[in-house]
């Protein structure tokens, strides 16, 4: 699907990868909306482009957000979801078990904010007209290289990347009647402020074992590939990984 002139949302646009995602595509032509818990953050953020406060995992502030870009742009072409958190904790430290509130935050932001966008994207790109080659929309879902290899305390981090994983290829075959692609993108270690918060012990180990370039990737690079994602109208129902042979 070619970028110019259509409508991209973006989730987690305040910050790192889907700050970078924004900045992508808007250069490329589309007209982005940003999402992000905090209208200040988004605002300062996004230079320009328009940004919505929006609490993925909370369905309605999801619709709400959807209907108003509809409501505003006319339509919603792309979606991508960067929102995302880490809520690092062991399964078991010291006789404290990893608590229950804080499995279900991961899971509610990373996995079901995920879904909660995708179906209501999904939704309004069901009424798009679709391009030469069919196509009405693209989501784009980012799951980690911890779905596979999490870190030590990663659990609920590791499982909801997981999931985002095992549900592209399921959710892929329910829109393909619609003309609506799915794609996840796993990243590995990146420069954001997530990574930032990572001890810097952690950090260093993953970039010492990398291959080559051993450094952290770039939100520029991940956006790229978010644009390529885009713009390939054979790339579905797939995971890509972009890690630099990550462990
Ligand atoms: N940075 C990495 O190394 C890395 C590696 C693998 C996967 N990821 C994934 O990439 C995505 C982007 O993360 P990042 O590294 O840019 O981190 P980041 O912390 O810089 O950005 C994440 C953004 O998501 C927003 N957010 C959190 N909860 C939200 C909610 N409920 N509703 C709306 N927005 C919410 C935050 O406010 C923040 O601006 C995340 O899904 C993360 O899990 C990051």
């Amino acid at each position: 699907m070619k970028l110019d002139n259509k409508v991209a949302v973006v989730t987690g646009a305040a910050s790192g990868l889907g700050l970078a995602t924004c900045k992508a595509l808007a250069a490329a032509g589309a007209k982005v909306v940003g999402f992000d818990l905090d209208q200040q953050r988004l605002d300062a953020a996004l230079d320009g482009m328009v940004g919505i406060a929006v609490d993925v995992s909370d369905e309605a502030s999801v619709k709400a957000a959807i209907d108003a870009v509809v409501q505003r742009f006319g339509a919603v072409h792309v979606a991508v979801n960067c929102a995302g958190i880490l809520g690092p904790c062991k399964t078991l430290s010291k006789g404290q078990l990893f608590p229950t509130e804080l499995w279900n935050r991961v899971l509610g932001v990373n996995l079901t904010g995920t879904f909660n966008m995708i179906r209501h994207a999904a939704l309004a790109m069901s009424t798009n007209t679709p391009n030469d080659s069919g196509e009405r929309g693209v989501i784009i879902n980012t799951a980690s290289g911890a779905a596979r290899e999490g870190q030590m305390g990663q659990a609920a981090y590791s499982a909801s990347k997981a999931g985002v994983i095992g549900m592209t290829l399921p959710i892929a075959r329910d829109l393909a009647e619609h003309g609506i692609r799915v794609v996840s993108l796993a990243p590995g270690l990146f420069e954001s402020g997530m990574s930032a918060g990572m001890p810097a012990k952690v950090s260093e180990t993953i970039v010492n074992g990398l291959l080559f370039p051993r450094r952290m990737g770039l939100p520029e690079e991940f956006a790229a590939l978010v644009r390529h994602v885009v713009e390939n109208a054979y790339l579905n129902a797939l995971t890509l990984d972009i890690q630099c042979g990550t462990r």
